[in-house]
């Protein structure tokens, strides 16, 4: 068999437990939105092993000619978003150096790292267990990383596609703030830790589905809710847990423009979908966000840290209940769902109906949370 088809079919296998995540809703629309995307990210692999990859987008892009400014909650957000612009090369200390290897300096916590529960990870040298507190934090930015770009294309696909004029304005916005989100990150991995990962499977896919759905508020759904909420919480954790100063200052400066930007989808979702669709698109939309929150809950599982690291080690099964066990995951799961349900509530999707899937996940608790138009940046920033 040739190897090609051979990893087809290893990824077909790996990839089953997502697909079978993504028919739990029994909702064919849903299925079918995102069968195209596990194709191409699972089985194609069109994010692995190339400089560069095109999706297609069709979505209409939507000219506001009467102008009108009817939002003033989105101006207010448009205000402000223009008043927090900063510079990522001048504002930023980038003289500072980053040493890995000083005992005194952890890039994460030994908690943090899934293989300290394993004996062999008392057999390492101090040396062998800073490379791979490297290794997984590289793993992890390089997935911010390329989150952000994703966020980039979607701030700007969002900017044309939204009716709104107020919302195209505040867009606008976002789409210097994602910019200089990917100019950070790229920034950190390339010259401080000189290390980047490719793509995660399960992010790519989650990705091409936003980029390739055509509806501008799936993209706000997927982008703004789903995506930036799992952000937030994420960059929060890694700034409560590193103790590298430069990559909490560069934490810190992401995480208040990602306020605005949760709060900018809540703002535009919150209204449209009380008043611009009907109950049966409604509940396509809560069962996409449903199906989404399966897939961020548990198919972040860093193999491609596992591939450098623990392949000659153990099977891959045995990793992945490693990590699903992990305190890290735990942690994840807990600061993402803290974001992202309470958001869901306040836009209208979390219905009598969704209510007892969520309950089964154990998520349900954080729905009495503030969501992120009830919430300020520094209060985000201590409340990771
Ligand atoms: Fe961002
Ligand atoms: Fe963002």
């Amino acid at each position: 068999m040739s190897m090609r088809l051979q990893h087809a079919i290893q990824t077909l296998r790996d990839s089953a437990p997502l697909l079978r995540d993504a028919s739990m809703s029994g909702n064919v629309r849903v299925l079918a939105s995102l069968l195209g995307p596990a194709f191409r990210g699972f089985v194609q692999r069109r994010g692995k092993g190339v400089g560069s990859t095109d999706i297609s987008v069709g979505y209409e892009a939507s000219f506001n000619w009467s102008y009108g400014r009817d939002d003033p909650d989105m101006a207010r957000l448009y205000h402000l978003a223009k008043t927090s612009q900063w510079n990522a090369s001048t504002d930023l200390d980038w003289s500072r150096e980053v040493d890995w290897l000083d005992p005194t300096m952890q890039l994460l916590p030994d908690s943090w790292m899934p293989p300290s529960r394993l004996p062999l990870w008392g057999r390492l040298s101090e040396r062998e267990r800073a490379t791979q507190r490297h290794g997984l934090l590289s793993w992890m930015l390089s997935q911010f990383l390329h989150g952000e770009q994703g966020a980039l294309f979607a701030a700007s696909q969002i900017t044309e596609s939204v009716p709104s004029l107020d919302a195209k304005l505040y867009g606008s916005t976002q789409v210097a703030d994602e910019g200089r989100h990917v100019e950070v990150f790229h920034a950190y991995l390339t010259q401080k830790l000189e290390k980047l990962y490719e793509i995660n499977d399960n992010l790519y896919v989650v990705i091409d589905a936003i980029m390739s759905d055509s509806r501008w508020d799936m993209k706000f759904l997927g982008m703004q809710i789903m995506i930036e909420g799992l952000a937030l919480g994420a960059f929060g954790s890694i700034r409560q847990m590193t103790s590298e100063p430069l990559l909490k200052d560069v934490l810190r400066s992401v995480i208040t423009d990602e306020a605005r930007h949760v709060h900018y989808g809540v703002l535009a979702l919150s209204r449209f979908y009380r008043e611009g669709i009907d109950e049966r698109a409604r509940r396509e939309r809560e069962d996409w966000a449903f199906e989404l929150s399966l897939l961020l809950r548990n198919r972040f599982l860093a193999h491609e840290f596992y591939d450098e690291f623990y392949a000659h080690r153990m099977t891959r099964c045995g990793w992945d209940e490693l990590m699903l066990a992990s305190d890290l995951m735990g942690f994840f799961r807990r600061t993402m769902f803290k974001r992202i349900v309470p958001n869901l509530k306040r836009i209208g999707l979390l219905s009598g109906r969704i209510r007892p899937r969520y309950a089964a996940l154990g998520l349900l608790e954080y729905e009495h949370g503030r969501s992120a138009s009830e919430l300020t940046a520094t209060e985000l920033l201590d409340d990771a």
